[in-house]
């Protein structure tokens, strides 16, 4: 069974009935929450999961789902996933990383300390990617630390991509000719692979930003960069995920959100901080809860 995101499709009849437990089956998995306006957007992935396996109706595929869970849930969950994502993505809160963030976590470390930063959801990689090199390129104190930078999300085709590395013009436009001069080399197709050096630096990892249980497994980080998920997510869903997020944070630690994502209106756990570059939120320095 493949795991491409645009197979070829044979039409099957879908219900709106279908549709809706379809939904509420990917829902409970992922978090994600699709309305009815994007019938067609899951339509067509439907229809490929279903001719991918040899499935002839919904029925039979929805049955192979729930028996032959894991292999083609997987395949599912990376078929529905939006990957969107490019290097330097909001530059500011790059800027906010090492203008701000950084300089307040390490006044309360020793010099030689390890710092975390997760981010969450990596997708293809550029995230995680673009924030060891902005630290390399603008950090002063980079070499005084001992820096862990995790890549995690729950797309394993997305996590396969992260770890080679290999990227079009598109994905690199914000980064500048000098930069992509020194930290990439030219492969086949016009594409670039990032050093060596720096795939060997992060870790990627699965994770389910909606699964406590998964969410255990991760803690002590002193930022997290949580960047445009939650819009995926309904209210239940972001509160679940902001509260396992509240649990992966040192005390003091930092989460940044996309632009159109707040965590005041999700959760009170956090207090909103605003810094020149970016608005982030903290988990208090008091609660050690
Ligand atoms: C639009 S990308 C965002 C990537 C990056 N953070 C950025 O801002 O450019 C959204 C990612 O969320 C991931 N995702 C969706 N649901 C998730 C969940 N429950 N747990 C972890 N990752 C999830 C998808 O696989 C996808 O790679």
């Amino acid at each position: 069974m493949d795991d491409s995101k645009g197979g070829s499709s044979r039409a099957v009849h879908i219900s709106s009935e279908q549709v809706q437990r379809f939904c509420e089956f990917l829902y409970r998995r992922t978090g994600m929450s699709f309305a009815e306006s994007k019938r067609y957007f899951i339509d067509r992935r439907l229809e490929d999961r279903i001719a991918a396996t040899g499935s002839s109706s919904f029925q039979e595929y929805f049955s192979l789902l729930r028996t032959d869970a894991d292999q083609e849930i997987e395949h599912l969950i990376n078929s529905f996933t939006v990957n969107e994502t490019y290097f330097y993505r909001e530059e500011h809160q790059l800027r906010c990383m090492t203008a701000s963030l950084l300089d307040d976590i390490v006044s309360r470390r020793e010099p030689g300390a390890t710092l975390r930063i997760w981010s969450i959801p990596c997708s293809t990689g550029e995230e995680p990617y673009s924030i060891a090199l902005w630290l390399m390129e603008n950090w002063p104190q980079v070499d005084n630390y001992n820096i862990e930078i995790v890549g995690s999300d729950i797309d394993t085709r997305a996590l396969r991509a992260a770890a080679e590395g290999i990227y079009g013009d598109r994905a690199l436009m914000r980064l500048s000719r000098d930069i992509i001069g020194r930290y990439f080399t030219s492969v086949t197709g016009g594409n670039h692979q990032i050093d060596e050096g720096l795939r060997n630096s992060i870790e990627f990892t699965q994770a389910n930003l909606i699964d406590t249980k998964d969410m255990m497994q991760y803690r002590d980080f002193d930022l997290i960069f949580c960047r445009n998920v939650l819009i995926y997510f309904d209210d239940a869903s972001r509160r679940l995920a902001a509260e396992n997020l509240y649990d992966c944070l040192r005390p003091g630690g930092y989460i940044c959100l996309g632009h159109s994502e707040s965590m005041s209106r999700i959760s009170p756990l956090f207090r909103v901080s605003r810094f020149p570059d970016a608005i982030v939120y903290q988990r208090p320095e008091a609660d050690h809860g």
